[in-house]
């Protein structure tokens, strides 16, 4: 199982279908998704299709999210970092490098997404060197607003989300001066 970085708290490594349950509680808690949506999953099938989805972006474009785990516990705590979205223009931009985390509740609030993401960024900024690197939350997400500010990407524009009317906020970066 490949380990793509390691932090003070955490080893972020390669999701595996072994993970699927785990994925699971995650995607189908509705307090997870109050900023996503609204759409918590109810099966496991769905679990095992974002499981695949990540592993067929490690495969196609090089990157894709890694799973987070907790040093002290050896928790699987969620997800962090990033991936290259193909699918949905968001704010004019189609096929961009995006940077991301979702994690288990019981684990918010301890600087884990911040963590996460810096080895994240520094890992994209490094294997991409030139490439743009964007974020998006709900500006309602504060919190996940207040951790793209906090790892130096740039909130460049608010932007309406129709298919989820909702107000979106765009961070973006080239690299960040340490
Ligand atoms: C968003 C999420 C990943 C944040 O994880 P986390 O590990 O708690 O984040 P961190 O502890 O690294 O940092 C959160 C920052 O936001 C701040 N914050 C948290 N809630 C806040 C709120 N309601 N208003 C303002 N700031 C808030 C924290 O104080 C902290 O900033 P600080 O270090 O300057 O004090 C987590 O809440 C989550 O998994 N949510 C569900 C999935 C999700 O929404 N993902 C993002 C989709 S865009």
């Amino acid at each position: 199982m490949k380990i793509f970085a390691e932090t003070e708290h955490l080893i972020l490594r390669e999701i595996v279908v072994a993970d699927t349950g785990d994925m699971f509680e995650l995607d189908s808690n509705p307090e997870v998704h109050e900023y996503l949506g609204k759409r918590p999953i109810f099966c496991m099938h769905k679990a095992r299709v974002y499981v695949d989805y990540i592993r067929m972006q490690y495969d196609k474009y090089g990157i894709g999210r890694w799973a987070a785990i907790e040093k002290k516990s050896g928790a699987w705590i969620g997800w962090t970092g990033l991936k290259m979205n193909f699918e949905e223009e968001m704010n004019g931009h189609q096929n961009y490098y995006d940077i991301g985390y979702r994690f288990k509740p019981r684990y918010w609030g301890k600087g884990y997404a911040t963590e996460s993401s810096i080895a994240a960024r520094d890992y994209f900024f490094e294997n991409f060197p030139n490439q743009k690197l964007c974020g998006l939350a709900e500006v309602e997400n504060k919190a996940s607003c207040r951790v793209l500010e906090k790892i130096g990407l740039a909130r460049k524009a608010d932007f309406y989300y129709e298919a989820e009317d909702c107000m979106i906020a765009w961070f973006e970066s080239y690299g960040v001066t340490p």
